[in-house]
């Protein structure tokens, strides 16, 4: 684990509190209502980097990928009251200097408004949108 202050930031599969990343995601803009067991199974199958605060969990970034030409980032946050003091660049710098995340084809993510914290990290708009395409399911959005 990496330490700054009162904070820590870890990587590693068994240190992410998928009861603690369920009850922030189910009520995210994103993810309203997804079930603890999607959660707990995409936590299980991606890479994850999360912060830590007096052993809870705080924040959390999330990877889907092939660890070799593609990721896609997903399900950042940081709770409310950890907010502005630079944890989520931490958890995206980690990502950027992680060994199993060099020298990938694309890295996607989307967002709704956090464009300006992505853009800091080397993210641009898409540049032939047209090229993108996908199958939206709002499955959770109830
Ligand atoms: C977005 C979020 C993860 C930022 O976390 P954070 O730890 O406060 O971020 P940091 O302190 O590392 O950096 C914040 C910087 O990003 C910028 N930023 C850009 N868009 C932002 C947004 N939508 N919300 C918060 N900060 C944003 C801020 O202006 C800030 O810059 P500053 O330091 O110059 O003031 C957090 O606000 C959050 O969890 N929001 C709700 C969930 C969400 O929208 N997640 C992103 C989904 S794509």
């Amino acid at each position: 684990m990496e330490k700054r202050g009162e904070y820590s930031l870890s990587g590693a599969r068994e240190d992410q509190q998928v009861d603690r990343i369920h009850a922030y995601l189910s009520r995210s803009y994103w993810a309203k209502g997804i079930p603890l067991e999607t959660v707990a199974r995409s936590v299980e199958n991606s890479l994850c980097v999360g912060v830590f605060a007096g052993g809870e969990q705080v924040g959390l970034a999330r990877v889907v990928t092939d660890r070799a030409t593609f990721a896609y980032l997903c399900d950042v946050y940081v709770l409310e009251e950890h907010r502005g003091k630079g944890l989520a660049s931490w958890m995206l710098s980690a990502l950027a200097a992680h060994p199993d995340l060099q020298g990938l084809r694309r890295f996607m993510l989307a967002t709704r408004d956090a464009h300006a914290l992505y853009e800091r990290h080397g993210f641009t708009p898409v540049k032939r949108p047209q090229s993108l395409m996908e199958i939206l399911n709002p499955v959770y959005f109830q």
